[in-house]
């Protein structure tokens, strides 16, 4: 049985992994790691060079290979609910938590980092909530438990997920 977390850019899905991995002894992959790895490039220059659906391909790859074995960690890119298929292979893979993050927060823990091409555009802030009514639906649906992380620290977050994975 694997954990996976899903949620939008910022929500903490790396940080939580990582703390996870240490107190569960678990292996973390991240697909964002595998997809980088695999183009031999950095996210950015993905987008930049071969254009997002090239990125989506090789997301689509780097899930099935995350949920292709057990007992991990998968902390998914933020779009990776986006495609049917890796929600699929998500939820039968394992325990799919979706880290959920508002708009203000999403906003300010996204700010200032230039890694992600989405949010490399003009209006920032707009395309934060653009993207954020879009996909909510999807990480509702491809979750089977959902954890408000707003205000809270990694601590508090990694708790809640401890709490009902050990159920
Ligand atoms: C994306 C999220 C990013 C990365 C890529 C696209 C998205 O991952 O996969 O920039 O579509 O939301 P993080 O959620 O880990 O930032």
């Amino acid at each position: 049985m694997n954990l996976v977390l899903v949620g939008f850019m910022g929500s903490g899905k790396s940080e939580v992994g990582r703390r996870l991995a240490e107190l569960l002894d678990m292996e973390l992959v991240d697909t964002d790691d595998i997809v980088e790895s695999r183009a031999g490039a950095s996210i950015s220059r993905l987008f930049e060079q071969e254009g997002e659906p090239v990125f989506r391909a090789l997301e689509r790859e780097a899930v099935a290979e995350a949920a292709g074995t057990s007992e991990r960690i998968i902390a998914c890119g933020g779009g990776a609910v986006l495609d049917p298929r890796n929600v699929d292979v998500l939820r039968s893979s394992g325990v799919v938590f979706y880290l959920e993050i508002g708009d203000e927060d999403a906003q300010r823990r996204t700010a200032g980092n230039e890694s992600r091409p989405l949010l490399n555009v003009g209006d920032r802030e707009g395309e934060i909530r653009r993207l954020l009514e879009e996909r909510r639906p999807l990480y509702e649906s491809a979750a089977h438990h959902r954890i408000f992380v707003d205000g809270k620290s990694i601590e508090e977050v990694v708790q809640e997920v401890l709490d009902i994975w050990r159920r």
